[in-house]
């Protein structure tokens, strides 16, 4: 951390221009196993900052299951390649011994009801492991005290993982943290699948009945946009037509809270913003998908 700290402030003095301009430092946090859709987020913080940081750290903290954590994919040359070619400045990779010095911290951060529902329903305890983590790395990539220029701090998440950012904004807001939060829509394949590295576990005829899921996503988004009503029941419709999906929900709720819509879905024509999630089986792979509404 210390020399993650100094490489920091040396980068963001050594940034040219006047010296009261404001110089604008990015952390973009990540477990590494990198794919296109964490080169976009780093691409998208490199086009809005002068320097910037991402980490790579699978928190063990966030993985209700051990063998799931022994099993994550670990490629850390591919993803410093990866992270040079997007335009990376600094890799921050710590050991679990400096972030969790005795194992697991003794005072820790909840996530309260927002962590308790959908995918923490199927996750016990894995948005508090992962504000364990996070509330750490925002303090870690924090500009050093004593550098001597201005500095804007964001972190970057991905849309992907909408509870997650939910849940992450308000612990940024309940807990006043000095940081914004940018969110980077997901990034899809051509076809419309949300990339996520569990992707590479699907079979040919697995990643094809899964574009359901997003096609099911455009539905939505095409009735919000027509201010039309959102009719869920269609959408629910066109993912149980397919077979080698098994729907775990699909849900309309407010952006911020997650919490279900006041409007009726069925007969009251969308009108404001809402947030369309989806999590299905397909084969052995659990996928996520969502689509922000209206805005
Ligand atoms: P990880 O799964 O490595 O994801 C790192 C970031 O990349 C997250 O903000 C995630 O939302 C984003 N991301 C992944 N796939 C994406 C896609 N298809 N489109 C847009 N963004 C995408 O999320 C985590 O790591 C961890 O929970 C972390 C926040 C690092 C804490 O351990």
């Amino acid at each position: 951390v210390a020399e993650l700290k100094a490489a920091t402030r040396a980068l963001l003095e050594a940034v040219p221009g006047d010296p009261n301009r404001m110089r604008r430092l990015a952390l973009v946090p990540t477990m590494g196993a990198l794919h296109a859709g964490h080169g976009t987020l780093v691409r998208s913080a490199r086009a809005e900052s002068d320097v910037v940081v991402v980490s790579l750290f699978v928190n063990r903290l966030q993985f209700n299951d051990p063998s799931d954590f022994e099993r994550y994919p670990r490629t850390p040359d591919d993803d410093v390649a990866l992270l040079a070619g997007a335009g990376a400045d600094l890799v921050f990779a710590p050991e679990e011994s400096e972030v969790y010095p005795d194992g697991r911290p003794l005072v820790t951060v909840s996530s309260g009801r927002l962590g308790e529902k959908f995918e923490g329903a199927s996750r016990p305890g894995h948005f508090d492991g992962m504000l364990a983590v996070v509330a750490k790395l925002l303090h870690y990539g924090a500009p050093p005290a004593e550098t001597g220029v201005p500095v804007r701090y964001r972190a970057y998440f991905g849309q992907k993982d909408a509870q997650q950012l939910a849940i992450i904004r308000r612990m940024v807001s309940d807990l006043a943290y000095p940081v914004g939060i940018a969110a980077v829509p997901v990034v899809r394949s051509p076809r419309g699948l949300a990339l996520s590295s569990r992707n590479r576990f699907l079979g040919t005829e697995e990643a094809e009945a899964a574009l359901v899921l997003s096609r099911a996503l455009f539905l939505l988004k095409e009735r919000a946009d027509a201010h039309e009503p959102l009719r869920v029941e269609d959408a629910e419709a066109l993912i149980a037509s397919q077979p080698l999906v098994r729907l775990d929900y699909l849900e309309v709720v407010d952006p911020g809270t997650l919490e279900p819509l006041a409007f009726n879905c069925r007969e009251t024509p969308f009108t404001g913003q809402a947030l369309a999630l989806v999590a299905a089986q397909v084969g052995s792979v659990r996928l996520i998908d969502n689509m922000p509404l209206g805005g």
